[in-house]
């Protein structure tokens, strides 16, 4: 009986099959109790081609994809076929150590475990070889993802974990972050076990994270975390926010012509705004969870943040004209800048939050 399924997504990989495969058939676990299902999302280098001369050996599978290549669904589609209950995520590139297959596997098997992950960061373990900036966008994305989940290595390709778990994953899993979304989806239910492992920069080929993944990724954690971010409702409430900046420009410069005084100038000009963004935000940037009416809570969410926002923008000001000698006509740009920041945030968590992790 096929005991596990190790999952290998690939995109032009070609030059690794062989020695994927040679090493892993190395381990000697019997042919029955293990199968190996690549996912290749339209690779031009002859991966397939690769793999196919590999399926004389029945466990070794292979399902080729023709759509926009995704690391993600790759992996849930690789799960979705496996013959057995325990799937183990790993990369083609030979960056993860085959040699602790069977420690992953076995807490699972005796059924102490639901998740154990090959971990970089806990004592014992190691990357090798990767260049500092990796080093440290993978650091920075685990420690991002630490609040949510609590383990060391969020962003690990070498897992392993309960096939029924792949249902829970949201439909908007996509890119680099697979494990954090199983993690995510079954919350404090999971046992999970992390095991030091030494992750090796690949000899072949290239990675093909990018930085869009990496946005994708900081935009999930943002999401997951309960606000409803999207590239949808931050350029919706950029539009707004530069329609405010306009009518908070204008209304100041009005009263500052006016011999109306800086906080005076700074308190009437903000509420103008601030208005207008609301009412915008509300109806557009973050429609959504807008039902139309009048929501008292919502709205007193809003002044909540404006009033921080005001005293953030207050701060500015005074820093720029009292301190900075700038004049009052141009100090209000760094200030509406500070704000809008802040604003953003507060309106995506706070005002107009996701009603539920998508
Ligand atoms: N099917 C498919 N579709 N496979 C993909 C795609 C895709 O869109 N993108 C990447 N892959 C495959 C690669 O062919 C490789 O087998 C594996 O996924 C990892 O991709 P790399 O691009 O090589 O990632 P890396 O070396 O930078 O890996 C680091 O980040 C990964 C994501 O967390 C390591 O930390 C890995 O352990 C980790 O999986």
């Amino acid at each position: 009986m096929t005991q596990f399924s190790i999952v290998v997504p690939t995109l032009n990989e070609s030059e690794n099959i062989d020695l994927l495969l040679t090493r892993i058939f190395a381990l000697n676990i019997p042919f029955d109790k293990f199968e190996v299902i690549f996912v290749d999302d339209g690779s031009n280098d002859g991966t397939p081609e690769k793999i196919r001369t590999w399926q004389k050996y029945s466990n070794i599978h292979l399902i080729e994809r023709h759509g926009k290549p995704d690391l993600a669904t790759s992996i849930l589609q690789g799960a979705g076929a496996a013959r057995s209950d325990i799937i183990v995520v790993m990369d083609a590139d030979l960056s993860h150590p085959h040699e602790q297959l069977n420690a992953l596997v076995t807490p699972i098997l005796k059924d102490q475990y639901d998740v154990v992950i090959g971990s970089r960061y806990i004592k014992g373990g190691r990357t090798l070889d990767w260049p500092f900036y990796r080093r440290l966008l993978s650091r920075v994305g685990g420690w991002l993802a630490r609040p949510f989940c609590d383990v060391s290595d969020a962003t690990s390709g070498f897992f392993a974990f309960r096939r029924e778990l792949a249902a829970t994953v949201s439909e908007q899993a996509h890119g680099y972050k697979i494990l954090l979304e199983i993690l995510m989806a079954n919350d404090s239910t999971l046992r999970i076990k992390e095991i030091p492992i030494c992750f090796r920069d690949r000899a072949y080929g290239t990675s093909k994270l990018s930085f869009p993944h990496q946005l994708a990724y900081l935009q999930r954690l943002l999401t997951l975390a309960g606000g409803k971010v999207s590239r949808n409702t931050a350029g919706r409430f950029a539009i707004v926010g530069l329609l405010g900046v306009v009518v908070d420009t204008l209304v100041f410069q009005w009263m500052i012509s006016r011999d109306a005084g800086l906080a005076l100038a700074h308190f009437v000009s903000f509420f103008f705004a601030v208005s207008v963004n609301y009412a915008l935000n509300s109806k557009w940037a973050f429609n959504e969870h807008h039902t139309g009416h009048l929501q008292w809570l919502q709205f007193s969410r809003f002044l909540i943040v404006g009033a921080l926002a005001l005293l953030l923008r207050g701060g500015v000001l005074a820093l720029f004209v009292y301190v900075g000698h700038v004049p009052p006509s141009l100090a209000i740009f760094p200030a509406i800048i500070a704000t809008a920041f802040i604003n953003y945030l507060g309106s995506a968590f706070y005002v107009f939050p996701a009603e539920k992790n998508p």
